[in-house]
């Protein structure tokens, strides 16, 4: 079962927190993947409420425990019922799903992380959701990247972002995409973060707790909307919160 945050973890981004924080309930889709549990650790820490989509039960019953059986919607991104019926629980959604592209056997890029990612925004649109948050990658416009020679992946997740932008854009919704570096472990809020835009970083590493602290604030910031950017950790330096990082885009 996962640990949770560290009870200090958000006190020094309480004052920020109450000034504005995200109502109502987000939905996970990817919950049980690596950056998945992070994203529900932050939503916990935040008191946001969540509901998980996944595809299998008695992982996320292993990882988050019994008291969220009342939390979970079981499928996969393929079958368009099931995910209306994760969204019938959500006012936004964090998605981080992304197919397992060194195994033959499970679906490529083009049926999970494009066709995938296009289905569950176009009917989370549908359903009335207002904030779609994705996780990308850095790199996805450069389809010389070695990473497209596995089913072309980052090409299929710009087709899976340009989506959610082309939905999400319109008059009273909003989108955040998020486009991390190569992901690793460890815990949050150890390292400044670098933030860009125009797919100019070349190389870097992120953690996934910094990752998924940055979807979950992207929620109720407004400068994180309507927002396509790139994040890269730097030094370690201790943060007391991400939410400053945006001044960097908007400065
Ligand atoms: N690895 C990197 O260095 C890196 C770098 C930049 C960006 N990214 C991207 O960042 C995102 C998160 O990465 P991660 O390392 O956390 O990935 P991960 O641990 O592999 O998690 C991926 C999640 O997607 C779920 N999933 C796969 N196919 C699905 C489907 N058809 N329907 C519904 N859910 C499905 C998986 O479900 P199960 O839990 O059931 O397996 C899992 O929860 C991914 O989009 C990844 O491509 C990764």
């Amino acid at each position: 079962m996962i640990e949770p945050l560290p009870h200090s973890f958000h006190e020094n981004s309480i004052q920020t927190l109450t000034m504005t924080s995200f109502k109502g309930t987000v939905l996970v889709a990817g919950a049980t993947g690596k950056t998945g549990v992070w994203i529900v650790k932050s939503l916990q820490s935040h008191h946001i409420d969540y509901h998980l989509f996944v595809r299998s039960g008695a992982k996320a019953l292993d990882l988050f425990g019994p008291e969220i059986i009342d939390k979970l919607t079981i499928g996969t991104l393929e079958h368009p019922e099931e995910i209306k019926a994760a969204l019938c629980y959500a006012d936004a959604v964090i998605c981080a799903v992304g197919g397992n592209v060194t195994d033959p056997a499970s679906p490529p890029p083009s049926a999970i992380d494009r066709d995938g990612v296009k289905r569950l925004a176009k009917i989370a649109k549908e359903h009335g959701i207002k904030h779609f948050i994705l996780i990308s990658s850095l790199a996805v416009t450069k389809p010389e990247h070695p990473l497209n020679k596995y089913g072309q992946v980052l090409s299929m997740k710009l087709e899976g972002e340009n989506e959610v932008r082309r939905l999400y854009s319109e008059q009273g919704y909003s989108y955040t995409i998020l486009r991390p570096g190569g992901l690793i472990e460890g815990t949050p809020l150890m390292h400044a973060l670098i933030f860009d835009t125009g797919d100019k970083i070349e190389t870097g590493v992120i953690r996934r707790s910094d990752v998924a602290e940055v979807a979950v604030i992207s929620l109720f910031i407004p400068d994180a909307h309507n927002l396509t950017f790139e994040l890269i950790q730097g030094k370690e330096f201790p943060q007391s919160s991400l939410i400053q990082l945006f001044m960097q885009l908007n400065s």
